[in-house]
C-alpha cells in the first residue's frame, strides 16, 4: 500500500517508491529502495524533497516505524516545509569515507556470501536481497568516487570469488556514473555486476579454487560459467530484467570475436557486457589469486590497454577517468626522486593527486611519511611516472592510505 508522508517521518526499514519532484536533482538516488542506511536518510532529509511514497506492503509503514524521534505533523494542503538547499549528497575526502566503506565492505561480504552459497546449494536465487547492498554501494561511491572501489580490491584469495562481486558492482556504478547513464541503469549496472559470476557457484570447487594452472578439461568446466549462471538467474525467485540476464551470459565475450560462450564481437555485444569485461578483469588482475598475486593497480591499467580487440576502446577510457590514472594505493615516483602513494584524487586532475611520500630514491631510503597535495599551487613537485611496488621489494604499501 503507497503511502504519501513527510521526509521527516521516514524510518529505517521504510521502503520508498517514489520521490515527490524531480529526479535530476537528486541523481544517486533510484526511484525504489528500502532505508536502511543512515547517509541516505541524511542525504534525504538535506535534499530539499518535502515528501516521498513510501510502500507500507514492502517496509515498515508509518505506525510501526521506530523510533519517532519526534511526532511529525499530518501531510495537508496547507502544510509548510522549509525548503533546505544544500546538495543531495554530502560527498566527502576518501580518508572520511574509508571507515564506513571498511564497514559497507564487511556486511557485503555477509550478504554475498549467503546469496551466493544458496545457490551453490541449487536453492533458487533472490536477486531482490542484493538491491539494498547495490544502493548502499552506490550510496558511498556517491559521497566518495574512490573509497570503495579501493579499498574492494584488496580482498583475500580464500574470499575472492564473493567480494570480487561486490567489488565489479561497485566498478560497474562508477563506470555508469562516469557514462551519465541515468540513475536506474546506474542501479542495474551494479546489479549486474554483483551477479555476473553467480554461475561459478556451480563450478566444483576443486576447480574453481585450485592454486595452478587449469587443465583444458578444467578451463573448459570453468568457461560454461557464463551459461550457468545465466540459467541461474533465468530461475531465480524474482525476474532479473535483462540487461542484468546479459552482463551474466556475455561478460567474457570480447570486441574482437575471441571471447566466450558465444564469440560475439563489437557492438553484437550490449554496451554493459562489454563495461561488465573492463570491469571483471581489472579486479580479477588486481586482486589476488590462488595462483598468482595482485598487479598494482596502476600498472593493470596500463596493460588492460594494450590488450587490443580485447576491450571497447571508449569505455575502456571512461574506465581508466573513473578509477583515474594513479588509483588509490598507486605507487608513483615524483620528479623531486621521492616515491608516494596516492591517497586522495582530484576529479578534475588526475595526474595530480593526493600523495604520501615515504621514500627517497636519491637517499635510497625511507623518510618519515609526509601528505602533499600535487594539485596545489604552492606545490611545484609533480608525478613522472608510476613505479612497481613489487621491484623495489615494498610489501605493506596499502598501510600507507587505507
Ligand atoms: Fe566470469
Amino acid at each position: 500500500m503507497l503511502r504519501k508522508i513527510l521526509v521527516s517521518q521516514l524510518r529505517f526499514g521504510m521502503y520508498v517508491h517514489a520521490l515527490e519532484g524531480s529526479w535530476f536533482d537528486h541523481p544517486f538516488w533510484r526511484s525504489k529502495f528500502l532505508l536502511t542506511d543512515p547517509a541516505d536518510l541524511q542525504a534525504l532529509r538535506v535534499s530539499g524533497i518535502k515528501a516521498v511514497w513510501i510502500d507500507a506492503g514492502k517496509g515498515v509503514d508509518v505506525e510501526t516505524a521506530t523510533p519517532p524521534a519526534a511526532e511529525a505533523p499530518p501531510l495537508g494542503a496547507d502544510t509548510v516545509v522549509p525548503l533546505a538547499v544544500p546538495p543531495p549528497v554530502q560527498q566527502c575526502s576518501a580518508k572520511e569515507e574509508m571507515q564506513r566503506a571498511t564497514e559497507l565492505l564487511k556486511r557485503s561480504r555477509q550478504q554475498v556470501t549467503s546469496v551466493f552459497n544458496e545457490a551453490r546449494l541449487g536453492k533458487a536465487v533472490d536477486p531482490q536481497q542484493c538491491q539494498p547492498l547495490v544502493e548502499q554501494i552506490s550510496a558511498s561511491l556517491a559521497r566518495n568516487g574512490s573509497a570503495l572501489l579501493s579499498l574492494a580490491r584488496l580482498k583475500t584469495k580464500d574470499e575472492y570469488t564473493y567480494m570480487h562481486s561486490v567489488a565489479v558492482c561497485a566498478l560497474m556504478v562508477a563506470l555508469a556514473r562516469q557514462l551519465g547513464l541515468p540513475e536506474d541503469q546506474v542501479h542495474e549496472a551494479g546489479m549486474a555486476g554483483l551477479l555476473h559470476d553467480i554461475g561459478k557457484m556451480a563450478m566444483p570447487l576443486d576447480v574453481l579454487n585450485k592454486p595452478g594452472k587449469l587443465s583444458d578439461d578444467e578451463y573448459a568446466v570453468m568457461r560454461s560459467h557464463p551459461e550457468r549462471g545465466h540459467a541461474m538467474l533465468l530461475a531465480a525467485q524474482t525476474s532479473v530484467s535483462d540487461a542484468v540476464l546479459d552482463v551474466c551470459l556475455h561478460h567474457h565475450e570480447k570486441v574482437d570475436g575471441t571471447g566466450y560462450p558465444y564469440r560475439l564481437a563489437g557492438e553484437q555485444i550490449s554496451r554493459l557486457a562489454r563495461m561488465g569485461a573492463i570491469c571483471d578483469v581489472y579486479d580479477a588482475i588486481t586482486s589476488n589469486r590462488p595462483y598468482k598475486t595482485a598487479w598494482d593497480a596502476s600498472g593493470s591499467l596500463a596493460r588492460m590497454a594494450q590488450w587490443h580487440g580485447h576491450f571497447d576502446t571508449q569505455l575502456l577510457h571512461a574506465f581508466v577517468r573513473t578509477v583515474g590514472i594513479y588509483p588509490l594505493g598507486s605507487l608513483v615516483r615524483l620528479q623531486s626522486g621521492r616515491l608516494g602513494v596516492v591517497t586522495e584524487h582530484h576529479p578534475q586532475q588526475l595526474t595530480a593527486p593526493r600523495v604520501k611520500l615515504f621514500y627517497s630514491t636519491r637517499a635510497r631510503a625511507a623518510i618519515v611519511p609526509v601528505e602533499m597535495d600535487l594539485s596545489s599551487p604552492q606545490c611545484s613537485d609533480r608525478i613522472v611516472g608510476r613505479e612497481d611496488p613489487a621491484a623495489w621489494g615494498f610489501s605493506n604499501l596499502d598501510a600507507l592510505w587505507t
